[in-house]
Protein backbone atom coordinates (compact mmCIF):
# COMPACT_ATOMS: atom_id res chain seq x y z
CA UNK A 1 0.00 0.00 0.00
CA UNK A 2 1.24 3.47 -0.90
CA UNK A 3 -0.10 6.01 1.58
CA UNK A 4 -0.69 9.70 0.84
CA UNK A 5 0.01 11.51 3.53
CA UNK A 6 -1.12 14.95 2.07
CA UNK A 7 -4.53 14.54 4.30
CA UNK A 8 -2.70 14.01 6.98
CA UNK A 9 -0.50 17.08 6.99
CA UNK A 10 -3.98 18.79 6.79
CA UNK A 11 -5.52 16.93 9.53
CA UNK A 12 -2.56 17.88 11.74
CA UNK A 13 -2.93 22.03 11.26
CA UNK A 14 -6.40 22.82 11.50
CA UNK A 15 -7.43 24.56 14.98
CA UNK A 16 -8.95 21.97 17.02
CA UNK A 17 -8.33 22.29 20.64
CA UNK A 18 -11.07 20.10 23.27
CA UNK A 19 -13.91 22.04 22.80
CA UNK A 20 -13.30 23.82 19.42
CA UNK A 21 -13.45 20.71 17.20
CA UNK A 22 -15.56 22.05 14.60
CA UNK A 23 -13.11 22.88 11.86
CA UNK A 24 -11.99 19.50 12.05
CA UNK A 25 -15.32 17.97 11.63
CA UNK A 26 -16.20 20.16 8.85
CA UNK A 27 -12.72 18.51 6.83
CA UNK A 28 -13.28 15.21 8.19
CA UNK A 29 -16.99 15.14 6.56
CA UNK A 30 -15.96 16.65 3.38
CA UNK A 31 -13.78 13.48 3.19
CA UNK A 32 -15.65 11.03 3.76
CA UNK A 33 -19.18 12.15 2.35
CA UNK A 34 -18.93 10.34 -1.27
CA UNK A 35 -17.59 6.76 1.43
CA UNK A 36 -21.14 6.76 3.64
CA UNK A 37 -24.54 6.89 3.62
CA UNK A 38 -25.15 9.12 6.94
CA UNK A 39 -22.90 11.81 8.44
CA UNK A 40 -24.23 13.55 11.68
CA UNK A 41 -22.82 15.69 14.53
CA UNK A 42 -23.99 14.71 18.00
CA UNK A 43 -25.10 16.79 21.12
CA UNK A 44 -21.13 17.25 22.14
CA UNK A 45 -19.89 17.75 18.42
CA UNK A 46 -18.52 14.14 17.68
CA UNK A 47 -18.81 13.25 14.06
CA UNK A 48 -20.51 10.14 13.01
CA UNK A 49 -20.09 8.60 9.98
CA UNK A 50 -22.73 5.79 9.17
CA UNK A 51 -21.83 3.28 6.14
CA UNK A 52 -25.39 0.98 6.83
CA UNK A 53 -24.43 -2.88 6.24
CA UNK A 54 -25.81 -5.95 7.70
CA UNK A 55 -23.91 -7.72 10.32
CA UNK A 56 -22.20 -6.71 13.76
CA UNK A 57 -22.18 -2.55 14.45
CA UNK A 58 -18.84 -1.69 14.57
CA UNK A 59 -17.95 1.52 16.47
CA UNK A 60 -14.32 3.02 15.60
CA UNK A 61 -13.51 6.02 17.46
CA UNK A 62 -10.73 8.66 16.80
CA UNK A 63 -10.35 11.57 18.69
CA UNK A 64 -10.31 15.25 16.84
CA UNK A 65 -9.22 17.31 19.57
CA UNK A 66 -5.45 18.55 20.37
CA UNK A 67 -4.05 19.61 23.16
CA UNK A 68 -3.92 23.16 24.22
CA UNK A 69 -4.35 26.37 26.42
CA UNK A 70 -6.99 28.35 27.87
CA UNK A 71 -6.91 32.56 28.73
CA UNK A 72 -7.87 32.73 32.06
CA UNK A 73 -6.32 36.35 33.00
CA UNK A 74 -5.54 39.68 30.57
CA UNK A 75 -3.30 42.18 32.80
CA UNK A 76 -2.73 45.83 32.39
CA UNK A 77 0.58 45.47 30.31
CA UNK A 78 -2.17 43.10 27.60
CA UNK A 79 -0.03 39.84 28.78
CA UNK A 80 -2.22 36.64 29.17
CA UNK A 81 -2.38 33.85 31.78
CA UNK A 82 -3.68 30.77 30.70
CA UNK A 83 -4.85 27.56 31.99
CA UNK A 84 -3.87 23.55 30.48
CA UNK A 85 -6.21 22.17 28.21
CA UNK A 86 -5.43 18.47 28.57
CA UNK A 87 -1.95 17.04 29.41
CA UNK A 88 0.59 19.82 28.63
CA UNK A 89 4.17 19.45 30.08
CA UNK A 90 4.66 22.63 31.36
CA UNK A 91 8.98 22.82 30.58
CA UNK A 92 7.98 22.19 27.50
CA UNK A 93 5.79 25.46 27.27
CA UNK A 94 8.63 27.93 27.43
CA UNK A 95 9.65 29.76 24.21
CA UNK A 96 7.06 28.00 22.45
CA UNK A 97 4.42 29.99 19.69
CA UNK A 98 0.76 29.23 20.10
CA UNK A 99 -1.54 29.93 18.18
CA UNK A 100 -5.21 31.27 18.29
CA UNK A 101 -8.24 30.76 16.55
CA UNK A 102 -8.65 33.56 14.27
CA UNK A 103 -4.75 33.01 13.51
CA UNK A 104 -3.31 35.42 16.42
CA UNK A 105 0.16 33.99 17.23
CA UNK A 106 1.52 34.68 20.81
CA UNK A 107 5.20 33.42 22.72
CA UNK A 108 4.90 31.90 25.75
CA UNK A 109 7.28 33.64 28.66
CA UNK A 110 8.44 33.00 31.96
CA UNK A 111 9.04 35.41 34.67
CA UNK A 112 12.34 35.17 36.48
CA UNK A 113 12.86 32.21 38.30
CA UNK A 114 15.11 32.28 41.45
CA UNK A 115 15.93 28.44 40.61
CA UNK A 116 14.57 26.15 38.12
CA UNK A 117 12.39 24.03 40.50
CA UNK A 118 10.35 27.01 40.13
CA UNK A 119 9.12 27.04 37.02
CA UNK A 120 5.53 25.95 37.40
CA UNK A 121 2.30 27.01 35.23
CA UNK A 122 1.93 30.13 37.50
CA UNK A 123 4.80 32.05 36.28
CA UNK A 124 4.45 31.34 32.57
CA UNK A 125 2.40 34.17 30.26
CA UNK A 126 1.53 34.44 27.09
CA UNK A 127 2.94 37.64 24.65
CA UNK A 128 0.61 38.40 21.83
CA UNK A 129 3.12 42.00 21.12
CA UNK A 130 0.36 44.32 22.37
CA UNK A 131 0.90 46.76 25.17
CA UNK A 132 -2.35 46.71 27.10
CA UNK A 133 -5.31 45.38 28.35
CA UNK A 134 -7.45 47.08 26.03
CA UNK A 135 -5.41 46.33 22.96
CA UNK A 136 -5.38 42.85 23.61
CA UNK A 137 -9.41 42.84 24.16
CA UNK A 138 -9.64 43.52 20.89
CA UNK A 139 -7.91 40.08 19.92
CA UNK A 140 -8.78 38.16 22.27
CA UNK A 141 -10.88 37.20 25.28
CA UNK A 142 -11.02 35.51 28.26
CA UNK A 143 -11.97 31.68 27.87
CA UNK A 144 -10.50 31.84 23.97
CA UNK A 145 -8.29 29.13 23.43
CA UNK A 146 -4.84 28.91 21.62
CA UNK A 147 -2.84 25.60 20.19
CA UNK A 148 0.52 24.59 20.01
CA UNK A 149 2.13 25.35 16.20
CA UNK A 150 4.49 22.57 15.07
CA UNK A 151 4.79 22.20 11.05
CA UNK A 152 4.40 19.03 9.57
CA UNK A 153 7.56 17.37 8.04
CA UNK A 154 7.95 13.98 6.30
CA UNK A 155 11.02 12.60 5.46
CA UNK A 156 11.42 9.27 4.17
CA UNK A 157 10.35 6.70 6.55
CA UNK A 158 9.11 9.52 9.78
CA UNK A 159 6.42 11.97 9.92
CA UNK A 160 6.78 14.95 12.58
CA UNK A 161 4.10 17.54 13.34
CA UNK A 162 2.15 18.74 16.07
CA UNK A 163 -1.31 17.31 16.89
CA UNK A 164 -0.57 13.66 15.65
CA UNK A 165 -2.26 13.10 18.65
CA UNK A 166 -4.86 11.98 17.50
CA UNK A 167 -5.38 13.39 13.99
CA UNK A 168 -3.35 10.43 12.75
CA UNK A 169 -5.61 8.26 14.21
CA UNK A 170 -8.64 10.03 12.15
CA UNK A 171 -6.33 9.42 9.23
CA UNK A 172 -6.30 5.84 9.67
CA UNK A 173 -10.02 6.00 10.17
CA UNK A 174 -10.65 7.80 7.29
CA UNK A 175 -8.43 5.72 5.20
CA UNK A 176 -9.93 2.63 6.03
CA UNK A 177 -13.16 3.87 5.44
CA UNK A 178 -12.10 4.53 1.91
CA UNK A 179 -10.75 1.29 1.27
CA UNK A 180 -13.30 -1.17 3.35
CA UNK A 181 -15.61 -3.50 1.61
CA UNK A 182 -16.91 -4.71 5.04
CA UNK A 183 -20.49 -5.49 4.98
CA UNK A 184 -20.96 -5.02 8.57
CA UNK A 185 -22.60 -2.09 9.50
CA UNK A 186 -19.80 1.31 10.40
CA UNK A 187 -20.18 3.64 12.84
CA UNK A 188 -17.10 6.20 12.69
CA UNK A 189 -16.90 8.46 15.28
CA UNK A 190 -15.05 11.44 15.38
CA UNK A 191 -14.70 12.29 19.05
CA UNK A 192 -14.68 15.31 20.97
CA UNK A 193 -12.79 16.38 24.32
CA UNK A 194 -10.42 12.76 24.66
CA UNK A 195 -7.90 15.22 25.82
CA UNK A 196 -9.50 16.40 29.15
CA UNK A 197 -11.57 13.12 30.31
CA UNK A 198 -12.48 10.92 27.28
CA UNK A 199 -15.85 12.91 27.01
CA UNK A 200 -16.85 12.98 23.35
CA UNK A 201 -16.70 8.98 23.16
CA UNK A 202 -19.01 8.45 26.33
CA UNK A 203 -22.06 9.97 24.74
CA UNK A 204 -21.20 8.43 21.40
CA UNK A 205 -21.22 4.79 22.46
CA UNK A 206 -24.10 5.12 24.88
CA UNK A 207 -26.07 6.61 21.76
CA UNK A 208 -24.88 3.97 18.81
CA UNK A 209 -24.86 1.04 21.17
CA UNK A 210 -22.35 -0.99 19.38
CA UNK A 211 -21.70 -4.61 19.57
CA UNK A 212 -17.92 -3.72 19.49
CA UNK A 213 -15.61 -0.76 19.38
CA UNK A 214 -12.35 -0.18 18.19
CA UNK A 215 -10.31 3.09 18.62
CA UNK A 216 -7.27 4.31 17.34
CA UNK A 217 -5.39 6.62 19.23
CA UNK A 218 -1.24 7.14 19.65
CA UNK A 219 0.50 5.67 22.07
CA UNK A 220 4.34 6.34 23.74
CA UNK A 221 7.47 3.76 22.88
CA UNK A 222 10.84 3.23 24.65
CA UNK A 223 13.48 3.54 22.07
CA UNK A 224 14.26 6.96 22.77
CA UNK A 225 17.34 7.68 25.37
CA UNK A 226 16.86 6.56 28.94
CA UNK A 227 13.21 6.28 28.18
CA UNK A 228 10.71 4.72 30.71
CA UNK A 229 11.14 0.86 29.81
CA UNK A 230 8.26 -0.18 27.29
CA UNK A 231 8.76 -2.29 24.33
CA UNK A 232 7.20 0.00 22.05
CA UNK A 233 9.56 1.17 18.61
CA UNK A 234 8.71 3.57 15.95
CA UNK A 235 8.53 1.07 13.07
CA UNK A 236 8.00 -2.09 14.72
CA UNK A 237 4.29 -2.33 13.70
CA UNK A 238 1.08 -1.32 14.94
CA UNK A 239 0.35 -1.34 18.64
CA UNK A 240 -2.13 -3.76 19.59
CA UNK A 241 -3.09 -2.65 23.16
CA UNK A 242 -3.08 -4.95 26.14
CA UNK A 243 -3.59 -2.13 28.90
CA UNK A 244 -3.70 1.61 29.92
CA UNK A 245 -4.90 3.27 32.66
CA UNK A 246 -8.42 3.82 31.35
CA UNK A 247 -8.58 -0.40 30.08
CA UNK A 248 -7.60 -3.85 30.36
CA UNK A 249 -8.46 -5.14 26.75
CA UNK A 250 -10.49 -8.42 26.99
CA UNK A 251 -8.08 -11.82 25.93
CA UNK A 252 -10.74 -12.46 23.48
CA UNK A 253 -10.41 -9.43 21.30
CA UNK A 254 -6.62 -8.72 21.62
CA UNK A 255 -6.41 -12.62 20.31
CA UNK A 256 -8.66 -12.28 17.74
CA UNK A 257 -6.38 -9.14 16.34
CA UNK A 258 -3.21 -10.69 16.52
CA UNK A 259 -4.50 -13.56 14.94
CA UNK A 260 -5.40 -11.46 11.64
CA UNK A 261 -2.48 -9.29 11.57
CA UNK A 262 -0.70 -12.47 11.49
CA UNK A 263 -2.42 -14.37 8.99
CA UNK A 264 -2.41 -11.20 6.55
CA UNK A 265 1.42 -10.73 7.52
CA UNK A 266 0.93 -7.19 9.00
CA UNK A 267 3.68 -6.50 11.61
CA UNK A 268 2.25 -5.37 15.26
CA UNK A 269 3.80 -4.96 18.62
CA UNK A 270 1.84 -5.89 21.94
CA UNK A 271 1.04 -1.96 23.95
CA UNK A 272 1.19 -2.23 27.76
CA UNK A 273 1.36 1.31 28.93
CA UNK A 274 1.31 2.33 32.16
CA UNK A 275 -0.31 5.86 31.56
CA UNK A 276 -2.88 7.62 29.99
CA UNK A 277 -5.98 6.18 28.38
CA UNK A 278 -8.21 6.46 24.84
CA UNK A 279 -11.91 6.63 23.72
CA UNK A 280 -12.13 2.84 24.40
CA UNK A 281 -11.93 3.73 28.20
CA UNK A 282 -15.23 4.94 28.28
CA UNK A 283 -16.66 2.95 25.48
CA UNK A 284 -16.06 -0.74 26.93
CA UNK A 285 -17.90 0.66 30.17
CA UNK A 286 -20.75 1.45 28.01
CA UNK A 287 -24.17 0.73 29.32
CA UNK A 288 -23.84 -3.08 29.81
CA UNK A 289 -20.09 -2.87 28.73
CA UNK A 290 -18.92 -3.11 24.88
CA UNK A 291 -16.24 -5.24 23.75
CA UNK A 292 -13.83 -2.94 22.81
CA UNK A 293 -9.68 -2.98 21.29
CA UNK A 294 -7.45 -0.42 20.23
CA UNK A 295 -5.29 0.30 17.17
CA UNK A 296 -1.72 2.20 18.74
CA UNK A 297 0.02 4.00 16.77
CA UNK A 298 3.93 4.32 18.04
CA UNK A 299 4.72 8.20 18.29
CA UNK A 300 7.61 9.79 20.29
CA UNK A 301 7.39 13.31 21.89
CA UNK A 302 3.46 12.39 22.38
CA UNK A 303 1.80 16.57 23.51
CA UNK A 304 4.66 17.97 22.12
CA UNK A 305 4.72 20.83 19.45
CA UNK A 306 6.94 17.90 17.74
CA UNK A 307 5.42 14.51 18.03
CA UNK A 308 7.30 12.27 15.60
CA UNK A 309 6.28 8.62 14.10
CA UNK A 310 7.05 6.32 11.31
CA UNK A 311 4.61 5.90 8.29
CA UNK A 312 5.30 2.16 8.19
CA UNK A 313 3.38 1.82 11.74
CA UNK A 314 0.53 3.93 10.29
CA UNK A 315 0.16 1.46 7.16
CA UNK A 316 -0.13 -1.21 9.07
CA UNK A 317 -2.48 -0.09 11.26
CA UNK A 318 -4.61 1.06 8.35
CA UNK A 319 -4.24 -2.33 6.71
CA UNK A 320 -5.20 -3.91 10.30
CA UNK A 321 -8.48 -1.79 10.73
CA UNK A 322 -9.89 -3.14 7.39
CA UNK A 323 -8.85 -6.24 7.81
CA UNK A 324 -10.62 -5.93 11.32
CA UNK A 325 -13.77 -4.32 9.57
CA UNK A 326 -14.56 -7.50 7.69
CA UNK A 327 -13.41 -10.50 9.90
CA UNK A 328 -15.68 -8.99 12.73
CA UNK A 329 -18.21 -11.64 12.40
CA UNK A 330 -15.83 -14.34 13.42
CA UNK A 331 -15.33 -12.49 16.56
CO1 LIG B 1 -3.28 12.86 23.92
ZN1 LIG C 1 -4.85 10.80 21.95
Amino acid sequence: MDLDFTILEQLTQIFGPSGSEERVAEFIANQLRPYCDELKTDTLGNLMVVRHGTGKKIMVAAHMDEIGLMITHLDKEGFLRFTPLGGVRIPNLVGQRVKFSKGRIGTIGVEKLDKPSDLKLDKLYIDIGVSSREEAEQIVHIGETAVFIGDFVESESKIISKALDDRIGCFVAIEALKRTKSTNELAFVFTVQEEIGIRGARTASYSLEPDLAIAVDVTATGDTPKAHPMSVKLGSGVGIKVLDHSMITSPRIKRWMAAIATERKIPFQWEVLEYGGTDSGAIHLSRGGVPSGVLSIPTRYVHSPAEMLDKRDVEAAVDLLVALLERATEL
